[in-house]
């Protein structure tokens, strides 16, 4: 086998070693934490995604060891390839910070601030960004896009208003079904995604978009408005199934299975696509071997539930009195007249 060359990158100041050929933000994965870029549009699953939403800017201080002149413009590093000896800033550059903050004000630009009553409120990474990014109030002073309602079938719903054209539910779509019937459609302030002649998108993989949406503009039509995902209990399980691989993260809220997903790492891409059978018509706790408590990020709102590490507190009672358990403590109405009408009338 031939040997794969590597390359020596430097991030932030942590130089890490990579084969040839890796993005910038790939090699920035590997380093992991803080020094990731965030990535709107690109998902390391689907062919051609990246280059879109310019939120992975970085910049380069030093091209290679064989060229070290820096690169004069911030270089989107979901689309860079590194090179031996390169030198890359991220968070420690302020003109990547300030870029940053223009993206978001410009990805916002026409988002709705729906936030609290939009499905995807919790686990949106462009609410994430806005947090970490965002101005508290928009200089935009021209009338947001609105759009026309696009029917997609029963199962997904559509708005149109919330999307940030990422085209990842187009890849999705290209590479993982047989017929497309849906795009990018228009240009410029008119680009929308739509499937032209109101065609219902329903491939049996079709689904995936939902989960690859990085915003609110693709929901599932089976959990919307059931639910805020933050009472949701996000557990591992899998089925037998014959199309897909049955591996999904079910989102329970007592026993009811609310919703049902493709399981997701921890750049938040789905892990292994699943079918529709498996995500809108398994909706039983019986219909799924059930494996534990999914895990979610600490820092997400969704692990607010505390529900992974659930520690039952201990018995204070039979502890202070030796072992001993309690027989009856008291029974309050049979010791107080306060609920005792006779009581009163005898005095
Ligand atoms: S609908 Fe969602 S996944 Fe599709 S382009 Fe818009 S934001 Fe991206
Ligand atoms: S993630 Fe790189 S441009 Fe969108």
């Amino acid at each position: 086998m031939a040997e794969v060359k590597t390359v020596k990158v430097t991030i932030d100041n942590i130089t890490v070693e990579v084969p040839q050929g890796t993005s910038i933000l790939q090699a920035a994965r590997m380093i992991g934490g803080d020094v990731v870029p965030p990535a709107m549009c690109y998902y390391s699953k689907l062919e051609g995604s990246g280059g879109k939403c310019r939120t992975c800017l970085v910049e380069v201080s030093k091209g290679s060891e064989a060229d070290p002149r820096p690169m004069p413009k911030l270089v989107a590093s979901c689309r860079t390839g590194v090179m031996d000896g390169m030198e890359v800033r991220n968070i420690t550059s302020d003109r990547v910070k300030d870029a940053r903050n223009g993206v978001v004000e410009f990805l916002l630009l026409n988002h709705p601030l729906d936030c609290p009553i939009c499905d995807q409120a919790g686990e949106c990474h462009l609410q994430d960004l806005g947090y970490e990014h965002g101005k508290e109030a928009t200089r935009y002073e021209f009338k947001r896009r609105t759009f026309e309602k696009h029917d997609l079938g029963p199962y997904i719903q559509l708005h149109m208003t919330r999307c940030i054209l990422c085209y990842r539910c187009v890849y999705t779509a290209d590479q993982l079904t047989e017929k497309r019937v849906h795009g990018v459609l228009s240009r410029g302030d008119y680009a929308e995604i739509a499937t032209y002649i109101e065609k219902s998108l329903d491939n049996n993989f079709i689904g995936n978009v939902i989960d690859v949406c990085p915003v609110g503009a693709l929901t599932d039509k089976t959990f919307r408005f059931k639910n805020r995902v933050w009472f949701t209990k996000p557990v591992t399980a899998h089925r037998d199934c014959s199309s897909c691989c049955g591996k999904v993260t079910l989102w329970q809220r007592g026993e009811e299975v609310l919703r049902v997903t493709a399981r997701k790492d921890q750049w938040g891409e789905v892990e292994e696509w699943i079918c529709n059978v498996c995500r809108f018509d398994k909706k039983k706790t019986s219909d799924w071997t059930i494996e534990g408590p999914s895990h979610v990020s600490r820092h997400s709102v969704i692990s607010q539930g505390h529900y992974e590490h659930l520690v039952q507190p201990k018995e204070t009672f039979t502890a202070v009195h030796d072992g001993r358990h309690p027989q009856l403590l008291m029974d309050i109405h049979s010791v107080s007249e306060v609920n005792d009408k006779t009581a009163k009338t005898k005095s």
